[in-house]
C-alpha cells in the first residue's frame, strides 16, 4: 500500500471516531443523502426516475453532484468529506474502492439492509465478487455500462460509404477517409480517463482477456513491459492525430456532442454516452450506430455503477431509508426504467429485454456469453488512486510526440508497483 493511501487510511480511520462529536445532521426523516457524479443530460434524466421511484417510497434523494465524467472529482471531494467527519449517507463507489473503503470500518453491510438470499438470487457473479468484502455485500449494484463500444455517427458513414471498421487496419483507413472529408474521426474529450478508456479498449483488442487481466487485474510485470503491450501502446498512440483537437477542459459530453452534430463521425466511450444522446433526440441505429471497438469481438469490459452506504450516528430512521432505496432498485420495473435512460443494462439477471433499444439487447447478450474483464479506466480493476496514476501516465504518453512506447511500459510498470507496495 502507497503511504499516501496508508496515511489517508489512517486520518479517515481516526476521524471516524470523531464523527459524533464534529457534527450532528438536520436532515429531514425521509431524505437520503448522495454524493455522485451525474450531471450530463442521460445521466440527470436517469437520475429522475431513481428521485421519482424513490419519492413513492417517500424517501427524498437529496443531491450532492460532483460535475465530472469519471468521477475524480467527486472522489476527491468524498475524501475531503470522510476526512472532516461529514460523510454523505450513501456516495458513489464502485470496483475495488468499495473494498477501500470497507477495510476502513467506513461502510454499512447492505446484506444486512435485505437478505442475503435476495441478492444471491438476482445478480450475477460478476456483481456480487465485485460487491463483496470479507463475505459481506458492501455495496448496492445499479447497473452495468459496457465500455468497450465504437460509436458512428450514421449520416457520415452513409454518406462516404464507409462500413463500420472491424480490425485496426480498416479502422486507420476509415479514418483517413473522413479526416480526408473534413470531418473529425475521432470524438474525443480532453481528459486523463479517457486517454485512458481509448487505450484500455486498444489494449484489450490486442492482448485478449487473459493478458490483459494478467496486466491490469493482476499487475503482472512481465507483461505490462511485454512486446504485445509495447504493441498496444503503438496502436494507440497511431490514434491521436484522428483525435478532436483544442478539447482541453472539456470532457466525454462536448465529445458526443460533436458526434450528435455531424461534426466527428466516431467515439471510443462507455454507453453511458448513449444516454446522452437520448436526451438530446438522437435515436440508436438512426442517428447513431454501436458496434465492437476493433478487434474485440467476444469481449466485454464492465464498468458497475454502485451505492455504498456510509456508517452514521444516527441509525434509526436511516435504516428504514435504506431498505426502501434498496428495495426500490432491485426491483425489475425500476431496473428496466434507469437503465433505459442511463443508457446501461440492468444489473439483475434474466430480465426481459424486449423494451430495450438493440445496443442494449447486444449489450445484455455478450454479458451473458462473451468474455468480461473489469474496465480499469472506470476505476473497476484498481483502487482510484492508482487509475488515476496510471491515467496520468498514459495520458502523457499520448499527448507528447517524443515519448516512445518502450518507455512508457515501464514508467506504467513502475508505477504500478510503487503504488502497490
Ligand atoms: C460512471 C457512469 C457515468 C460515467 C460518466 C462512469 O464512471 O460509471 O455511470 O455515466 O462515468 O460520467
Amino acid at each position: 500500500m502507497s503511504p499516501k493511501i496508508k496515511t489517508f487510511k489512517k486520518i479517515v480511520t481516526t476521524s471516524w471516531l470523531l464523527v459524533p462529536l464534529l457534527f450532528s445532521t438536520n436532515i429531514a426523516a425521509s431524505s437520503l443523502e448522495v454524493l455522485h457524479w451525474w450531471t450530463s443530460p442521460g445521466e440527470i434524466q436517469a437520475q429522475a426516475v431513481l428521485k421519482e421511484a424513490l419519492l413513492q417510497q417517500n424517501v427524498d434523494w437529496q443531491d450532492f453532484a460532483i460535475v465530472g465524467g469519471g468521477g475524480e472529482s467527486a472522489l476527491r471531494v468524498l475524501q475531503m468529506r470522510a476526512l472532516s467527519g461529514n460523510s454523505p449517507e450513501a456516495a458513489q463507489i464502485k470496483g475495488p474502492d468499495i473494498a477501500e473503503w470497507a477495510k476502513m470500518g467506513m461502510l454499512n453491510e447492505v446484506d444486512n439492509i435485505l437478505p442475503v438470499e435476495l441478492w444471491d438470487k438476482h445478480l450475477p457473479n460478476i456483481v456480487k465478487e465485485t460487491i463483496s468484502y470479507e463475505g459481506h455485500y458492501m455495496a448496492l449494484p445499479l447497473n452495468i455500462h459496457r465500455v468497450n463500444w465504437l460509436w458512428l455517427n450514421k449520416a457520415i458513414f452513409e454518406e462516404l460509404q464507409l462500413t463500420a471498421p472491424t480490425t485496426w487496419n480498416e479502422f486507420i483507413t476509415v479514418a483517413e477517409t473522413i479526416k480526408k472529408a473534413g470531418y473529425i474521426p475521432i470524438a474525443h474529450g480532453g481528459t486523463t480517463w479517457e486517454d485512458s478508456l481509448l487505450f484500455e479498449s486498444v489494449a484489450l483488442s490486442l492482448l485478449g482477456a487473459e493478458k490483459y487481466k494478467q496486466a491490469f487485474v493482476q499487475f503482472d510485470e512481465s507483461v505490462l513491459v511485454s512486446q504485445d503491450m509495447i504493441t498496444a501502446f503503438t496502436q494507440f498512440k497511431q490514434l491521436y492525430r484522428y483525435t478532436s483537437q483544442d478539447m482541453q477542459g472539456k470532457d466525454w459530453v462536448d465529445a458526443s456532442q460533436l458526434l450528435s452534430d455531424k461534426k466527428a463521425a466516431m467515439q471510443f466511450m462507455g454507453d453511458w454516452a448513449k444516454g446522452m444522446w437520448q436526451a438530446s433526440g438522437k435515436v440508436v441505429m438512426e442517428d447513431y450506430l454501436c458496434v465492437d471497438v476493433p478487434q474485440s469481438e467476444g469481449l466485454f469490459s464492465y464498468n458497475i455503477d454502485s451505492f455504498v452506504f456510509f456508517k452514521k450516528h444516527n441509525n434509526k430512521i436511516q435504516d428504514n431509508n435504506k431498505r426502501k432505496f434498496v428495495e426500490t432498485l432491485i426491483s425489475s420495473d425500476f431496473q428496466r426504467a434507469f437503465s433505459i435512460q442511463k443508457g446501461s443494462i440492468p444489473v439483475r439477471i434474466n430480465m426481459d429485454m424486449q423494451s430495450f433499444d438493440s445496443c442494449s439487447q447486444k449489450s445484455y447478450a455478450d454479458f451473458n456469453s462473451n468474455e468480461l474483464v473489469p474496465s480499469f479506466s472506470q476505476n473497476m480493476a484498481t483502487s482510484s488512486y492508482l487509475q488515476t496514476e496510471m491515467s496520468k501516465i498514459i495520458s502523457n504518453y499520448f499527448h507528447n510526440d517524443k515519448a516512445t512506447a518502450e518507455h512508457v511500459v515501464k514508467q506504467l510498470s513502475l508505477a504500478i508497483r510503487a503504488v502497490n507496495k
